[in-house]
C-alpha cells in the first residue's frame, strides 16, 4: 500500500492503520481514501481483530480532502467521480473505530475522525471544517455529524468562517473523548482500544450499530432498534461466557462467537 501503513496486531486483537502522506499532511486523495477502505473492510472480516485505531502523524491526522486533486473539477466530474462511495462503505465498518488525532483534522480529515466512532486528541489537536474558505462546503459528513456532535451554534460557526477549535474545546463541546499529552496520544487509544478488545466483539459490534441508530432515527426506532440488537447478544456464547464468569468471579474467556 501506497498511502497507509498497516500493523495488523499493534495490541492483541487492536489494528492500527496510519495514514502515510506526511508531505501533503495526510490529505485524503481518493488513492488514500480507497486503499483505507479496502483495509478495512479486510480488517472487519478478519476474527483476529476487534478495535481498529486510525491515526496520523503528530502534525497531522489529515488537513482534508486532496485540494489539488478536486480544484479543476466540475459538478458533473464530481458526481462521476462519485468519490463518497468509498467513504459509504467505510461508514459500515461494523468494529469499532478509534481515530487517535494529533495535529490537523480539517475539512475531510475533521469528517474521518468523526466517522470513527471515538476520537482521543493530543493537546495539540485542531479541528475545523475550512471547506468555505476555498468555496466549498463540507461534503462527507461534515454538516451533519458535527452538528449533532456539537450542537447547531458552534457548528455553524465553524463551518461558515472555517474557524479551527482546539483540543480543549472540542473536549467541552463533545466532540472527542479524551486529551492526552502529544507524546501518549498514541499509547492512549491503545489502552482504550484494549479495554474494548477485551470485550465480546458480538455485542461491541451489536452497540456500536445500535448507538449510531441514535444519530440516524428517531428515537422510538432507535429503541426499537437497539432492543433487538440487546436480544440479540443472547444467542452468543460471548454472552453466556461473560455472564458465567461475572457470577463465578472470574474473567471472561470471549470466542467472538
Ligand atoms: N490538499 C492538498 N494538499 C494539501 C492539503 C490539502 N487539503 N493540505 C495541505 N496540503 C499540502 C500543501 O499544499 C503543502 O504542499 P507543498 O509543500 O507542495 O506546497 C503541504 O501540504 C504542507 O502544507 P502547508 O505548507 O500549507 O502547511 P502549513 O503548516 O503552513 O498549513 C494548514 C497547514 C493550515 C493545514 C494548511 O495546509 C491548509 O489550510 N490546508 C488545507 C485545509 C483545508 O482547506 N481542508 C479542506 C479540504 S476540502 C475537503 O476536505 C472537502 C470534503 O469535505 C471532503
Amino acid at each position: 500500500m501506497k498511502y497507509i501503513q498497516l500493523t495488523e496486531q499493534y495490541r492483541p486483537y487492536v489494528s492500527l492503520i496510519q495514514l502515510n502522506r506526511p508531505k501533503e499532511l495526510n490529505a485524503l486523495n481518493m488513492e488514500l481514501m480507497q486503499e483505507l477502505q479496502q483495509t478495512l473492510t479486510t480488517l472487519d472480516a478478519d476474527t483476529n481483530v476487534r478495535v481498529i485505531i486510525i491515526t496520523g502523524n503528530e502534525k497531522a491526522f489529515a488537513a482534508g480532502a486532496d485540494i489539488k486533486q478536486m480544484a479543476d473539477k466540475k459538478t458533473i466530474d464530481m458526481v462521476a467521480i462519485d468519490q463518497f462511495k468509498t467513504w459509504d462503505l467505510i461508514k459500515k465498518t461494523k468494529k469499532p473505530l478509534i481515530a487517535a488525532v494529533s495535529g490537523f483534522a480539517l475539512g475531510g480529515g475533521c469528517e474521518l475522525a468523526m466517522t470513527c466512532d471515538m476520537i482521543v486528541a493530543s493537546e495539540t489537536a485542531k479541528f475545523g471544517q475550512p471547506e468555505i474558505k476555498i468555496g466549498i462546503m463540507p461534503g462527507a459528513g461534515g454538516t451533519q455529524r458535527l452538528t449533532k456532535a456539537i450542537g447547531k451554534a458552534k457548528a455553524m460557526e465553524m463551518v461558515l468562517t472555517g474557524s479551527f477549535i482546539s483540543a480543549e474545546e472540542a473536549l467541552n463541546y463533545g466532540l472527542i473523548n479524551k486529551i492526552v499529552p502529544v507524546e501518549l496520544y498514541l499509547e492512549e487509544t491503545a489502552k482504550l482500544a484494549e479495554t474494548i478488545a477485551a470485550m465480546s466483539p458480538v455485542a461491541a459490534q451489536l452497540a456500536k450499530e445500535a448507538v449510531n441508530r441514535a444519530f440516524e432515527t428517531h428515537l422510538d426506532e432507535g429503541l426499537h432498534f437497539e432492543r433487538k440488537n440487546f436480544y440479540l447478544t443472547f444467542s452468543s456464547e460471548d454472552q453466556k461466557e461473560g455472564m458465567k464468569a461475572f457470577i463465578e468471579k472470574r474473567n471472561p474467556e470471549y470466542q467472538g462467537k
